[in-house]
């Protein structure tokens, strides 16, 4: 389908405001400490976008995702995917049906004894007939590359491969937008990237809408835009390499700066002209080449 300029967002987060059930201090236990995880977040998300949201630990990313599929709701202003307000419990089916969100731990995902079961599952859940859970099945292996080992248990599986597996199952329900909070955490260097690539091949082969939650800058060159959270807080978007331009600012931040910026940042030193679009090993290599 033809995408529309002015069709609405597929996430609307609308000024929200969100605190965590109370917790006691020390000094007062009748004093109600309520510290927002998340403070007047506003945020739109377009069909087909493909998004990373970064920042540190406790800056509210998760809570912002689960936002996202009415895992939780606000307590101020107001969440719709997809037109849909979360607060709508009757819409919660659907909304969850449009959102699909994979987490760190594939294996808490994971409920078959065999990897083509393991996908099949919410779709015979669903009641869906077989020919179509086949189809279906057989397509979501394929799209996560794991079509070779679906005959074996998910236990067999390397990490990253079991969290491609968790992807393939959600994928078969056919979601708008797949949430991946921190799924690449408990993965290696080399499968991060992997799982980093395959995001962006779901998103131009499929046209999905990809909200990539993570810590690491490393993980964000691929998205279309970076959102950064600090303590509730939405503090500065753009494209990645609007955001990789100020490296003083991410130093502010207290981010871990990737390598092939602090590449960028000595070439420059030693006078090499890099262009803000260089971003991967790759990029800058061809830049020096070209220059
Ligand atoms: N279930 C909970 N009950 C109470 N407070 C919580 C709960 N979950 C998170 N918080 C608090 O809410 C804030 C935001 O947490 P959240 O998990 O959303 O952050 P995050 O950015 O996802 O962090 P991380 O990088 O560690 O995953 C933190 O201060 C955290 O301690
Ligand atoms: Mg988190």
């Amino acid at each position: 389908m033809a995408k529309d300029v002015i069709s609405p967002p597929l996430i609307d987060i609308q000024q929200v405001t969100y605190k965590y059930p109370v917790k006691r201090t020390m000094q007062d236990h009748n004093q109600l400490v309520t510290e927002p995880a998340l403070q007047n977040i506003n945020l739109q998300i377009q069909s087909g976008e493909y998004v990373a949201l970064l920042g540190h630990n406790g800056c509210g990313k998760s809570t912002l995702a689960r936002h996202c599929n009415a895992l939780l709701l606000p307590d101020e202003g107001n969440v719709y995917i997809a037109g849909m307000d979360t607060r709508d419990v009757t819409k919660h089916g659907m909304i969850r049906e449009y959102v699909g969100m994979i987490f760190q731990n594939p294996d808490n995902q994971l409920i078959a004894t065999l990897v083509e079961d393991d996908v099949a599952w919410g779709l015979a859940v669903k009641g869906y007939p077989l020919p179509q859970i086949r189809e279906r099945v057989a397509e979501a292996l394929d799209a996560v590359n794991i079509s070779h080992l679906r005959q074996l248990p998910p236990y067999k599986l390397s990490g990253g491969q079991r969290q491609r597996l968790a992807i393939a199952g959600i994928l078969a329900l056919r979601p708008q937008c797949i949430i991946a909070d921190e799924a690449s955490s408990m993965l290696d260097p080399f499968t991060r990237q992997e799982l980093s690539e395959l995001f962006s091949r779901l998103h131009r082969k499929f046209g999905l809408t990809i909200i990539q939650v993570t810590h690491l800058l490393e993980e964000a060159v691929y998205a279309q835009r970076i959102v950064i959270m600090e303590r509730g807080r939405v503090i500065q978007e753009g494209t990645p390499a609007q955001i990789f331009a100020d490296v003083e600012r991410l130093q502010e931040l207290k981010l871990i700066i990737p390598d092939p910026l602090k590449l960028v940042v000595y070439l420059r030193d030693a006078g090499f002209a890099i262009s803000n679009q260089a971003l991967t090993i790759e990029e800058i290599a061809q830049e020096i080449a070209n220059a």
